[in-house]
């Protein structure tokens, strides 16, 4: 896969040099190059931005420099065969990031990202590349990061993981919280590892009885009570043929019911 990130800071990427997506890089799963748009300014203070036109805070990214930058990077991918490319727009007013997305966007060759600061780009440069590539803007939460480069980090490593041959173990993404086609959208519970008393504190018997069947149940149990602590939209999304007897009995017993359609509501209490 190669990616592409154009960006007035390029040094805030270099932690895509380290760790699981610098292995992938070194292994030459990933070509990752990272463009400082200001070498596209022309003027010799090399601005990026202007005040928005209807006045209000804040300034919005130029168009040219993100216009020329982005013609060459394209002509470059497809110059060293790259193809496909897609337009990934990080920005809160994008649609959510989700694990669904990331499993799309590991799914494409290219991907070109372009994280801004300020209020954002001018929208004719999105409209006008639009008309060519697929566009996917996307936010990664409900809060105003200062830019883009930070989302960057975040879609970059959760789409690296599911490359072919990143991961060590081909099942280690298979139970992922959100893994998709999962059949109830769970958290994962909580994981232990040696010794077995650490300050007094010793691990469930459970999972050091041998007992597959048991340890698979605990598991899930541990796993809905967290869902339900944590995440109760998840467990209420989740199609009512998505829990067993033993979960059903689970749910009732932490104060869950079951609605007129048969999907699972909240405790009074904590109804949202
Ligand atoms: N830029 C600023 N905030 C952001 C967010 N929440 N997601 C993606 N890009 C952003």
């Amino acid at each position: 896969m190669r990616l592409d990130v154009v960006t007035i800071f390029p040094e805030y990427l270099d932690p895509l040099d380290v760790s699981l997506v610098g292995k992938a890089r070194a292994r030459g799963l990933l070509d990752v190059r990272v463009h400082d748009l200001r070498d596209w300014t022309r003027d010799k203070h090399h601005t990026v931005d202007d005040t928005p036109y209807g006045g209000g805070p804040g300034m919005v990214m130029k168009t040219d420099p993100w216009g020329d930058a982005l013609d060459d990077v394209i002509a470059d991918g497809y110059e060293h065969g790259a193809t496909r490319p897609v337009l990934v727009v990080p920005t809160p007013s994008g649609e959510p990031f989700t694990q669904d997305r990331a499993v799309e966007l590991s799914r494409q060759p290219w991907l070109i990202f372009t994280p801004a600061r300020y209020e954002g780009i001018d929208r004719r440069v999105t409209d006008e590349y639009a008309t060519r590539l697929p566009v996917r803007e996307l936010s990664i939460g409900d809060y105003v990061l200062a830019g883009g480069e930070a989302a960057v980090l975040v879609i970059t490593e959760a789409v690296a993981r599911l490359l072919p041959g990143v991961l060590g173990n081909a099942e280690s993404h298979r139970d992922d919280s959100f893994a998709p086609g999962a059949m109830a959208h769970l958290l994962e519970g909580p994981v232990y590892t040696k010794p077995p008393t650490w300050r007094r504190r010793g691990i469930p018997d459970v999972l050091l009885s041998g007992h597959h069947g048991n340890i698979a149940r605990w598991r899930r149990d541990e796993a809905i009570r967290r869902t339900a602590a944590h995440r109760p939209d998840l467990l209420r999304r989740s199609a009512p043929d998505a829990f067993d007897k033993k979960d059903r009995a689970l749910l009732t017993a932490l104060g869950w019911y079951q609605d007129q359609d048969g999907h699972w509501q909240p405790p009074a209490q904590d109804a949202p």
